[in-house]
């Protein structure tokens, strides 16, 4: 584990070759407290999963610097378009020459390619790409939690679900990763903040992100989580669907 004393930005090994970066967010700056987090697969193919707001740029490339080269990175992937999402996308093609962002085609055709210093590389639902040792795969969820672009990316050697913005939970202070109950935190953040789109598809979004049997979902914000995912995430579905 290495910590910046000075941002508290912290990267840890939460799967083989698979590393948590969060920054937490006191409770003085965001109601509650906070954290942001993005997740670096390093591989032949290094893939950054989420660039972070633009103005954590420093932060989160510091916290990769400390493990591999940022310059190395080969994909910037991202869920769906918003600022803590891919905000300093730009800022990671510009540090990384090879680097392509990585979404979904309606991402792509939408957003990514106007706003991109480069064209993305778009992934069907279902696609999968080799990293080298790792294999990840799209999966599309339109509105789930919400972005008509979104999706997940679903590593299949580690059986990573990186799931995003489901199961957010608010708090700044998480271990990287826990076995605990976070179906709990995660709800009372989703009442409080209302982020989820109310299609009337999310159960069944939720049992086709629960059909890959992930054993670690790797959430945005809080803790990564390892056990039954599948049961975690057909617990939310019926919650949903409530
Ligand atoms: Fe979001
Ligand atoms: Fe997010």
């Amino acid at each position: 584990m290495i910590t910046n004393q000075k941002s508290e930005t912290r990267i840890d090994e939460i799967g083989d070759g698979i590393f948590r970066i969060s920054t937490p967010v006191p409770p003085q700056a965001i109601p509650g407290g906070f954290t942001f987090n993005q997740y670096l697969i390093v591989d032949d193919c290094p893939l950054l999963y989420h660039s972070g707001p633009r103005k954590m740029f420093p932060l989160v490339q510091e916290a990769i610097a400390s493990i591999i080269p940022v310059s190395s990175l080969r994909y910037v992937g991202l869920s769906h378009f918003e600022a803590d999402e891919c905000g300093a996308l730009n800022e990671f093609l510009e540090a990384a020459p090879e680097a392509e962002p990585l979404c979904s085609k309606t991402a792509k055709m939408v957003s990514v390619d106007d706003f991109a210093l480069r064209p993305a590389r778009a992934l069907a639902d279902g696609e999968e790409i080799s990293l080298g040792t790792h294999v990840v795969r799209w999966i599309d969820t339109p509105h789930f939690p919400h972005g008509w672009e979104c999706g997940h990316l679903f590593e299949t050697t580690t059986q990573t679900l990186f799931c995003g913005d489901l199961f957010t939970q608010g708090g700044h202070e998480h271990q990287p990763l826990t076995s605990d109950d976070i179906l709990q935190n995660s709800e009372a953040t989703r009442d409080a903040f209302n982020y989820f789109c109310e299609t009337r598809q999310v159960q069944q979004l939720a049992n086709k992100l629960a059909d890959t049997s992930p054993r670690i979902l790797a959430c945005m914000h809080g803790s990564a989580w390892k056990g039954d995912g599948a049961d975690l995430l057909r617990q939310l579905g019926n919650s949903l669907a409530r």
